[in-house]
């Protein structure tokens, strides 16, 4: 069984994933890390995330990298969310992606892409979303329990220009597949809607 689940930054897709996959003891690939790894190395490398050449280059990152926590940054999200509009860059990534969908058992993964581009025969397809001003509370809540200095206005400017970026851009945006039900877990706790999300795959099987 192949799960995908996409959905914009902080709307809990990627805690719905992981729980998906433990619930159906399935691999999780979470595909944001790959153009946060992207990004990162561009950055490290001193190049322009919004070179397509720059960030072409970067896809031959090492796995290591996929382990270094400032990939969880800030930094590495914008880095991302630029480098992941080339196409040149969605193309270096994709046969990672659609390998780890085709393992035999199956996989869960999370992204913008995966049920419109990456896995559109999957069994399953969540589209999960919040209010923008709710994503950027709990992204900021989770920054200030790491203790990074931020301010909620700065967390919800940059979440919007995400959103913009991600949903405007030419190459595979984001949005929700024609076949995907749609989780809107702006008023829902972490436990209601992972429940939510086993009913919704449970009735596609
Ligand atoms: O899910 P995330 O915040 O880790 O993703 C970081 C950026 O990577 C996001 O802003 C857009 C890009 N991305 C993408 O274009 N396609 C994916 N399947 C996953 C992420």
């Amino acid at each position: 069984m192949i799960i995908a689940v996409d959905g914009p930054a902080a709307s809990g897709k990627g805690t719905i994933a992981r729980a998906l996959a433990a619930h159906y003891k399935l691999p999780h690939l979470d595909t944001g890390l790959l153009y946060r790894a992207v990004g990162q190395t561009v950055l490290d490398r001193g190049g322009d995330p919004a070179s397509a050449l720059d960030a072409f280059e970067a896809c031959d990152f090492a796995d290591a990298l996929l382990a270094d926590p400032r990939l969880k940054l800030a930094a590495a999200g914008n880095a991302a969310s630029v480098v992941s509009a080339h196409g040149s860059v969605r193309q270096a990534l994709m046969d990672r992606q659609r390998a780890f969908a085709a393992q035999p058992g199956g996989a869960v993964l999370d992204g913008r892409d995966i049920g419109t581009v990456i896995a559109p025969d999957a069994d399953a397809k969540l589209f999960v979303r919040a209010t923008s001003a709710i994503r950027a509370r709990r992204r900021y809540e989770e920054l200030v329990r790491a203790g990074v200095a931020t301010s909620f206005d700065r967390v919800l400017a940059d979440i919007k220009a995400r959103d913009l970026r991600d949903s405007t851009r030419a190459a595979a945006p984001l949005r929700q597949a024609e076949d995907a039900m749609l989780l809107d877990t702006s008023y829902m706790s972490i436990e209601s809607a992972i429940s939510r999300a086993i009913a919704l795959v449970e009735s596609r099987r």
